[in-house]
């Protein structure tokens, strides 16, 4: 077979393979016979996740599944300040990296030998905190002589509602809602990202957390916002559905950060008329999502929505869309509930749909910005 090398791999292989008088080969560099896209389809990855205030590591292969999924969080540490602080998180990560990693590998019932391919999030997010992570992977990766790859922090939330039983079908809209972004997309095919709308200003996830600030709530605010306007009449106060008059998929949600400012100020802090605020903001942040939602299957025709990132948790933003896609014939998918956070699941299972038997390059390239439409497709099996 001419597409075998001497080693039982590919041509591929047969080419980078190295042989005593040729230099010795770059650890890392070239993939090898245990990561041979041609005889390894489904390599054992091991996933590091750090772009903000969760520390995340991961064990996953196609053929296995699921073999650990650590998170550690930072919230206590950031608590105290109001918010995450980008320094602070960096050197935690750092410090916390090597026990996550531990704590992973025990639970996988696995050792360093046995991982395959290193997957590391390059960004969008704090950037030493992002440089935390890539730098542990690339130097793990070098040090094991397997490849590593560069992952998309937000290509890792929208695959993961593919993580659950229910499966989207390609051609889909994505709506992601983090603390960072707030983006509709259509993916036109696995891995090929159109950018529909976004936001203006302020991200979802920041929208709550910035307003459950001023209501006085803790870091992060977004799930006390929410658990607060559980017990709320949303109807008492109206608010606007911001960019809903005009056509076109964009957001903006910082005008609702001053109306509920105006409404503290003006209707007192009781406890129901708190509950009260936290409800209208929230429902007017959801059916605002819903309307771009619907704009969204009609323009692409897609059945599909997927829904990711940490707001994806959120109880109403579920049954709403749940409710707008049955209106609309279409059907909704969200990720399980413990993959809505910051996890490195969400990064391993991107690196399998996206490795292509090739290494990141060596340098330690992480992106504080980084626009999901410029990725290439991922590479078609063979
Ligand atoms: O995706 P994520 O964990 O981190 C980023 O990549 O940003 O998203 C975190 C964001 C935070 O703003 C948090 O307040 C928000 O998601 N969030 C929620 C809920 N759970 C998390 N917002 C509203 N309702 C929730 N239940
Ligand atoms: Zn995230």
């Amino acid at each position: 077979d001419p597409t075998k090398s001497a080693n039982g791999c590919c041509s591929l292989h047969n080419r980078l393979a190295w042989s005593p008088d040729s230099p010795a080969p770059r650890a890392g560099l070239s993939h090898s016979r245990k990561t041979c896209p041609m005889t390894t389809r489904a390599p054992l990855i091991l996933a590091i996740e750090s772009s903000c205030d969760e520390t995340a590591v991961a064990l996953y292969s196609k053929a296995d599944g699921i073999l650990a999924n650590e998170v550690y969080s930072q919230i206590e540490l950031h608590r105290q300040h109001g918010g995450v602080v980008p320094e602070l998180a960096a050197r935690d990560h750092l410090r916390r990296l090597p026990l996550v990693l531990q704590q992973a590998l025990e639970r996988a019932g696995k050792t360093l030998q046995d991982i395959e391919l290193i997957a590391y999030t390059a960004g969008p997010g704090l950037l030493g905190a992002l440089m935390t992570g890539a730098g542990y992977a690339r130097a793990l990766a070098y040090a094991l002589g397997i490849p590593a790859i560069a992952i998309h922090h937000m290509e890792g939330h929208l695959l993961s509602p593919l993580l659950a039983e229910a499966q989207p079908e390609v051609p889909f809209v994505a709506l992601l809602v983090s603390g960072g972004h707030t983006q509709l997309m259509a993916v036109d095919a696995p891995g090929k990202y159109r950018l529909l709308g976004q936001t203006l200003d302020d991200a979802v996830g920041e929208a709550f957390d910035k307003t459950a600030k001023l209501m006085g709530l803790p870091y992060p605010g977004g799930p006390e916002l929410a658990a607060l306007a559980e017990h709320g009449n949303a109807a008492r106060f109206p608010l606007p559905r911001p960019m809903t008059n005009r056509p076109g998929m964009d957001f903006s949600f910082s005008g609702l950060k001053t109306q509920v400012r105006l409404l503290i100020e003006e209707q007192g802090n009781d406890t129901q008329t708190r509950a009260d605020i936290a409800a209208a903001f929230q429902q007017a942040v959801i059916e605002t999502l819903a309307i771009k939602c619907r704009r969204a299957w009609q323009e692409t025709g897609y059945r599909d929505l997927v829904v990711a990132g940490g707001v994806s948790a959120n109880r109403l933003l579920r049954q709403t869309l749940q409710q707008e896609a049955e209106k609309q014939r279409r059907r909704v998918y969200f990720p399980p509930l413990a993959l809505c956070g910051d996890n490195a699941l969400m990064i391993a299972f991107a690196a399998a749909q996206r490795y292509d038997g090739h290494d990141s390059p060596l340098d330690i390239a992480v992106q504080a910005r980084w626009d999901l439409a410029t990725l290439p497709p991922h590479p078609v099996a063979p």
